[in-house]
């Protein structure tokens, strides 16, 4: 089974899937990058030369190739915007990653690298209308607001540990 990280823009779902992949000692791939390298091109040129909804395409196939493999996800924020999507998080061990909005906004604002990564009300929008869709995708929320990156791992790899 595997554990799939979820959580908005800039929650550190990247960082927290590599410290945790050298914690568990399993395998780790990043969504964002997996797709980048399959498809050849940068996420950003995904969304200008072909638009959001057919990276959503593509982001669902690769869930669906990966998911079923032991080792740890590190998604992209949008994820959970299908319900195909969250089908699939809700069948494996999907964690939350949450955080304020205003860490986050300030952790991803100008970034050119994120294509959705637009003005404060838009993210805003964005942001509170997913917040529900990252809590019914997922069986744990983490509050990662003052917590360091080893403190999450911990957190996490307890839950996990448990339901072993
Ligand atoms: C997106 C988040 C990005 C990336 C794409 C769309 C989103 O990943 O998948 O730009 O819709 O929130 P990060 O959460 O790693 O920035």
């Amino acid at each position: 089974m595997s554990i799939c990280l979820i959580g908005f823009m800039g929650s550190g779902k990247t960082t927290i899937g590599k410290a945790l992949c050298n914690e568990l000692h399993i395998n780790w791939v990043d969504l964002d990058q997996y797709i980048e390298e399959k498809e050849k091109r940068k996420i950003s040129m995904i969304f200008k030369e072909n638009g959001e909804a057919y990276f959503r395409v593509l982001e669902h196939n690769y869930l669906k190739a990966l998911i079923h493999e032991e080792g740890i996800i590190s998604t992209g924020g949008g994820i959970i915007t299908t319900p195909e999507n969250r089908q699939l998080l809700q069948k494996t061990i999907t964690v939350y990653l949450e955080y304020p909005f205003e860490i986050l906004y300030q952790r991803i604002e100008g970034d050119e690298t994120r294509p959705l990564a637009t003005s404060y009300n838009a993210l805003k929008e964005r942001f509170e209308t997913r917040l529900s869709l990252y809590e019914s995708a997922s069986r744990i929320t983490i509050k990662c607001q003052d917590k360091s990156i080893n403190e999450v791992v911990q957190e996490i790899a307890t839950y996990i540990e448990k339901m072993a």
